[in-house]
């Protein structure tokens, strides 16, 4: 077997938010193993992320995911070429577990060890679906989860223009602080999307903030116009599946407006739909009709959060020759290019 042949093999972690996951990835495309602790039901009782309580949690269920992670690819450490994990944005004290983890396997056993964005993870979380062979730049990519909603040009492996972002809130924070208006649990946006299932999306007329000819966003006044319609009603009165069906269709056609257009702009070969937000299957479904260029969308595991999507972004670095120091510090803001 020639060097070339050997495999890469990744354990990634992620502690960014409110899940604790771990991963195994294999050349950055093969997932050994992908494992989520999910901490939404202890949250779902703050009616949102409780900053203390998630990093706690962290602490608690890190090693048995971890070790899960290692005993479900059939690995050892020592079996690992690189640790690598998600060093922001994020919560402070959350990605700060994940982070001393990372770099005390990385020191007990003397292995390569690399920070990685978060929304460059999820940026890469198409690279584990099976056609990723197929993917050729420029690529445009859509990341909307619950802190980002951010349109990048990616013209190559790691190179990346930012095309736009929302100037308010984030598309999955829309759907979080619009479910908690209609009384809906956390997080929002599945709640949302359930609830609007029985609902008429022609019901209210909301506002679609396409701004202007350029490429960012804005959901904050579609928020407030369904704050408006709910104080029509008396809280048991409301009507909660017209008003998730009608804000989930305002929400999902800006989204795909603004990316069939800058699709167009670019002339890019595919449009990627990645992060929390594209889990939502009315938006999945509208973005692979109304565009005619190939829409690639991950699993629905690989939406949310995950590790394997960190190893994914983390072969790319690995393999560029990059390796960082233990002294790399967690970077709660920071941001992708
Ligand atoms: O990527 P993610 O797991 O975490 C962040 O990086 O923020 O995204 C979480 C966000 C939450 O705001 C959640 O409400 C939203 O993704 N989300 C959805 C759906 N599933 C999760 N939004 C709409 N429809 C869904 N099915
Ligand atoms: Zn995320």
């Amino acid at each position: 077997m020639t060097n070339q042949e050997i495999p890469t093999r990744i354990l990634a972690i992620e502690t960014s938010c409110d899940e604790t996951a771990a991963a195994v990835v294999e050349n950055g495309r093969i997932i050994l193993s992908n494992v989520i602790a999910s901490q939404i039901d202890i949250h779902a009782q703050f009616g949102g992320v409780f900053p203390e309580v998630a990093s706690r949690q962290h602490i608690e269920v890190i090693y048995p995911v971890v070790a899960q992670a290692l005993e479900e690819a059939h690995l050892g450490l020592e079996d690992l070429d690189c640790l690598a994990v998600t060093q922001g944005p994020g919560l402070v004290g959350s990605l700060l577990v994940g982070v001393n983890m990372a770099k005390g396997l990385a020191l007990a056993r003397n292995k390569p060890f690399l920070g990685i964005n978060h929304i460059e993870g999820h940026v890469y979380s198409p690279w584990l679906m099976p056609d990723a062979d197929e993917i050729a730049f420029p690529v445009l990519t859509l990341v909307v989860s619950g802190g980002h909603t951010e349109l990048y040009l990616m013209v190559d492996h790691g190179r990346y223009q930012h095309l736009g972002g929302t100037l308010d809130d984030a598309a999955g924070e829309a759907f979080d602080k619009v479910g908690r208006l209609l009384g809906l649990p956390y997080p929002g946006g599945p709640a949302i999307e359930k609830a609007a299932r029985d609902g008429n999306p022609h019901a209210f007329k909301f506002p679609r903030a396409v701004l202007d000819d350029g490429f960012n966003f804005s959901f904050s006044g579609l928020k407030t116009a369904v704050l408006r319609q709910t104080r029509q009603y008396s809280p048991y009165k409301l009507p909660v599946n017209d008003l998730a069906a009608s804000f989930q269709a305002a929400v999902v056609d800006v989204l795909v407006t603004k990316t069939e257009r800058a699709a167009m702009a670019y002339g890019v070969t595919a449009v990627h739909l990645v992060g929390g937000v594209s889990a939502n299957r009315a938006l999945r479904q509208a973005m692979k009709e109304r565009l005619d260029i190939p829409v690639r969308v991950p699993d629905f595991i690989l939406c949310t959060d995950n590790a394997a999507m960190i190893g994914a972004a983390a072969h790319w670095h690995f393999s560029k020759g990059r390796r960082d120091t233990l002294n790399l510090d967690v970077i709660p803001s920071l941001q992708l290019d």
